[in-house]
């Protein structure tokens, strides 16, 4: 009798903090009641969104990516500059870069109509990168919400957190490594730019001063990203040419071809301890798309704002 009841008031206690310690308190039923319209609320605007410029989806993608990195995935990206705060928009990876804030504002209006003070901005943001990848024809998953908004952004950390294109293989991975997540992670998310573009400012070294590139390739973006710093810098060119609004493997092929946009796209396929998975990928992409959903929910669990902690911003871009 003691020693039954003893154990129904430990095992909870216990199990609640191994879920604790490992990934915080998210789960996928966390709107169940108190907005049981969210996740349709979300998808409609997304699907608008993609409908007047698919690449809004791509966007949207690596807003999520962008907020994750910098102090967890607490919405941080969304809060705009003030005359005295500095936010995370201008921090170097952002800047003139980052986009699909417009989208993030609509949503949130649309969810807030439905059920006020209820969904975090932080949560809009992991509900619509999903549908994002859906809406190219992507794999479909259930994200884990409960997370909560910060009150605060950090640009320095905007800086040094997120990778930059520049990197080699080793700091990809320590980069990825710092935020909890695996080499394997790095090459399966890495599969996130099979969608959107990159500006003439973030591959001209690439198409101009690498030989690990195939020639064809480099000559036809070069028509469209002069040689010259200053000239150009933001023009566009797919981050996956040959694919570049379906959610498929192409990326990896791509880099088996000596194709990446990026030096460190490339440096994924370039002799290096990740070529292996790159082929992997690049013959099948059921297996790149079921490690790409593994490897977004861990990314979605990094370092969340939960119970008490931050808010539920009304506006995402600024703190209530
Ligand atoms: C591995 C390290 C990564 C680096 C160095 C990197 C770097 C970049 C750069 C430089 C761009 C182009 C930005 C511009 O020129 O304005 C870009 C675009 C993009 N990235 Fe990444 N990225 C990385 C990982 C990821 C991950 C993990 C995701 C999502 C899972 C992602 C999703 C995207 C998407 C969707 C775009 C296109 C955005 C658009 O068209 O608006 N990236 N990335
Ligand atoms: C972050 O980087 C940007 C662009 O390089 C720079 O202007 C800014 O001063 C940096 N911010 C911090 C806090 O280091
Ligand atoms: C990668 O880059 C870092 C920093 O620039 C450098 O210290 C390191 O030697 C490089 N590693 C390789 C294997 O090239
Ligand atoms: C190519 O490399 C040289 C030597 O490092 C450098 O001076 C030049 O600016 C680079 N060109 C481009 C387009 O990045």
């Amino acid at each position: 009798m003691a020693s039954a009841s003893t154990l129904f008031v430990v095992f909870p206690l216990f199990l609640g903090l191994l879920i604790g310690s490992s990934s915080a308190q998210l789960t996928t039923g966390f709107y169940c009641k108190s907005c049981p319209s969210v996740f349709k609320t979300i998808q409609a605007q997304v699907w608008s969104a993609v409908a007047k410029e698919a690449r809004m989806g791509a966007s949207v993608l690596r807003l999520f990516f962008h907020d994750c990195f910098v102090n967890g995935c607490d919405a941080s990206i969304l809060l705009d500059d003030t005359p005295n705060f500095i936010g995370e928009k201008n921090a170097a990876a952002n800047r003139n870069s980052a986009r699909g804030f417009e989208v993030i504002d609509a949503i949130k209006t649309a969810v807030e109509q439905a059920c006020p003070g209820v969904v975090s901005c932080a949560d809009v943001l992991a509900i619509a990168a999903r549908d994002s990848v859906v809406a190219f024809g992507g794999p479909n998953w259930d994200v884990k919400l409960g997370r909560r908004d910060a009150r605060t952004a950090s640009q320095a950390a905007a800086n040094s957190s997120i990778p930059a294109p520049t990197f080699n293989l080793s700091r990809l991975i320590s980069s990825f490594q710092a935020q909890g997540l695996s080499v394997k992670d790095l090459v399966a998310l890495s599969g996130g730019h099979t969608i959107g573009q990159a500006r003439c400012t973030s591959f001209r070294s690439r198409i101009y001063n690498e030989t690990n590139i195939d020639t064809f390739y480099a000559t036809t973006w070069q028509a469209n990203c002069p040689r010259t710093s200053g000239s150009g810098d933001n023009n566009l060119a797919p981050l996956d040419m040959k694919t570049p609004t379906s959610f498929d493997n192409h990326y990896f092929k791509n880099l088996i071809n000596q194709r990446g946009l990026l030096h460190s796209d490339q440096q994924l396929f370039n002799g290096g301890s990740t070529d292996a998975q790159v082929k992997a990928y690049s013959q099948d992409a059921k297996t790149f798309k079921a490690d790409f959903v593994a490897a977004m929910i861990k990314m979605g669990d990094i370092k969340p704002l939960t119970g008490s902690n931050g808010e539920i911003r009304k506006n995402c871009r600024k703190i209530n």
